[in-house]
């Protein structure tokens, strides 16, 4: 009876002293604390200042980059976050960069993890998820692909340290990269004669005699 008496006064004064009606108070109330919250998840700010595990253990600060020189696809997936003592490393265009600090996209359970310990630029550029494009080649690519995987190379190198690079064995040299951009139609279509302006000068002297045929 007492807490019923309790509660009437407390909606009286919610009412008297904000104006807002008990049911508005609590529901701005709880958005608030819902936003307050969220914040400091998103800033890493945590209420107490220990580090017994879980969700402490994760905002311990990073160790500095570290270095891996050239190293193997093998190897490099070692780094794919299963070691959570190993940092999480990520390659585009064989260059590899350490992604730790991104640990909630690529570390385990992370939206993105499957990128983490490859080099995902055949992934980033058809922005595709699948397991046939989780590598490094880039042969058959159209120009808005490789420009695609540009944007995202430009991104990584503002946002991560490079710490190395990855001795592939889908050997990515300019030529191929040049033949990759005509774009697999444009390849198909070099029987038909066609004159192209864009690529190396050597496929265009080529076309050139081709162009002779009906
Ligand atoms: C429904 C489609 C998608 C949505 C809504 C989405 C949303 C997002 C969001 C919100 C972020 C965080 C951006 C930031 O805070 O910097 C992000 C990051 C990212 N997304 Fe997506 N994404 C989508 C599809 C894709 C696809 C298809 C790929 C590639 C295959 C991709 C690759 C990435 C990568 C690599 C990052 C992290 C970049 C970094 O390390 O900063 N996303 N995405």
């Amino acid at each position: 009876m007492a807490a019923l008496e309790i509660w009437e006064s407390l909606k009286e004064s919610i009412t008297v002293h904000t104006g807002l009606s008990p049911a508005t108070f609590f529901t701005a109330l709880a958005v608030g604390l819902a936003l307050y919250y969220l914040a400091l998840n998103l800033f890493g700010y945590s209420s107490n200042g220990g580090g017994d595990g879980g969700f402490e253990e994760k905002m311990e600060p990073l160790p500095p980059p570290v270095q891996v020189g050239q190293i193997s696809d093998v190897e490099l997936k070692e780094y794919n976050g299963s070691d959570p003592k190993k940092p999480l490393l990520m390659a585009i265009k064989a260059q590899i960069y350490d992604v730790s600090q991104s640990r909630m996209f690529y570390g385990p359970g992370g939206p993105y993890a499957l990128f983490a310990g490859k080099d995902a630029s055949r992934a980033l550029a058809k922005m595709s998820f699948e397991e046939k494009d989780l590598n490094g080649d880039l042969t058959g690519l159209g120009v808005f692909e490789l420009e695609a995987l540009q944007d995202w190379e430009y991104k990584f190198m503002g946002k991560y340290v490079k710490v190395g690079t990855v001795k592939s064995t889908v050997q990515v040299s300019e030529g191929q990269a040049t033949e990759a951009a005509i774009g697999p139609e444009e390849t198909a279509n070099r029987d038909a004669a066609k004159p192209v302006e864009e690529g190396p000068s050597d496929t265009v002297s080529k076309e050139s005699d081709e162009e002779k045929k009906e």
